[in-house]
């Protein structure tokens, strides 16, 4: 089984990071590449953060902290990904942005490197076959917020090989994860059932039954769920939330899985939720105010 010894990541937002962070931590060289280099930037800020809290818990040591940054190094060209041997897609929820860098990443790669996606939904044996080594790519789908949520769930392709399914699994448990495998089926297991019942509040807020506040406290002191369905979408952020319901819907043709429209004005008025300032609830307040 090859080992996998340093990791290269391309998109640098909340997933990006945070993947960094958890693989810098491991004692992993990381390459981070983004098209925007504000967004490595702040990447770069928002983990030195999340470190300091685990400091602050006594969860790391401030030497640990600093070798591990020390490791992490940036770019916005894929010609950093030379040495790498795994690299990790977690660019935005697009399909089209996704076969894209995969094209143009794969000519930079050495022959043995191996490829994944952290995609909350699309099709990995899809994304495979836009690449030249579609056995050795994969579905390494982390959970938000990666440093703190122990799940990988790993995402057999049609044509992923046995060699880089068990490379995959040691590296997340190098990551200090627990792995669950999913056949690859529309959005897989956590988000096949998770993004639905998100979907269903929205129309639970659509149709009147409940306001914000009331939907999210039923499901919290009801169901017992840390965070309410409304308040969890606006973490997800509300653009993946819509691309893994259109998935689902394109993907198994059931009118179950229809997008709520009120999802999708959100979307389209920009409310992506707490990474723009708005979703569900309003983040400039505090505490955050329903926005209905
Ligand atoms: P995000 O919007 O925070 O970050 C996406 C990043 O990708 C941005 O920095 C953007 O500049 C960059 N990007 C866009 N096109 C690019 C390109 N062509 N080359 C390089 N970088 C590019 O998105 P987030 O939430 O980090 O999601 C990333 C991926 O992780 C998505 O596939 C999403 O479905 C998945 N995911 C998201 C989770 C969540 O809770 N947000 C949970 C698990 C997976």
């Amino acid at each position: 089984m090859p080992e996998i010894r340093s990791i290269g990541i391309i998109g640098a937002g909340q997933m990006g990071n945070g993947i960094a962070h958890v693989s810098a931590l491991a004692g992993l060289p990381v390459a981070m590449v983004d098209i925007s280099r504000p967004a490595l930037d702040k990447a770069l800020a928002t983990i030195a953060r999340n470190m300091e809290r685990q400091i602050g818990r006594k969860l790391i040591t401030p030497e640990q902290r600093d070798e591990a940054l020390e490791r992490i190094t940036t770019s916005t060209d894929l010609a950093s990904f030379g040495t790498t041997d795994f690299v990790i897609e977690a660019a935005t929820e697009k399909e089209e942005v996704k076969r894209e860098v995969f094209k143009a990443l794969c000519p930079h790669l050495k022959p043995e490197a191996m490829l994944a996606s952290n995609t909350s939904s699309i099709s990995i044996t899809r994304l495979a076959a836009v690449t030249d080594r579609p056995e050795r790519f994969i579905g390494m789908h982390f959970m938000n917020p990666v440093p703190v949520m122990k799940l990988v769930e790993v995402i057999r392709g049609i044509a992923t090989d046995e060699p880089t399914y068990r490379a995959v699994e040691a590296l997340a448990r190098k990551l200090g994860k627990m792995t669950a495998t999913a056949q690859d089926f529309p959005a897989f297991i956590v988000n096949r059932i998770l993004v639905p019942m998100i979907n269903e509040a929205v129309y639970a807020l659509y149709e009147g039954v409940g306001d914000i506040r009331s939907i999210d406290t039923a499901m919290k002191l009801g169901a017992n769920h840390p965070m309410g369905p409304l308040e969890l979408a606006d973490f997800i952020g509300l653009d993946t939330c819509l691309s893994v319901m259109q998935v689902l819907y394109d993907g198994l043709s059931d009118s179950k899985y229809r997008p709520c429209p009120l999802l999708v004005k959100y979307v389209e008025a920009g409310w992506l939720g707490r990474k723009t300032g708005k979703g569900f609830y309003d983040y400039s307040q505090d505490p955050p105010a329903p926005t209905r």
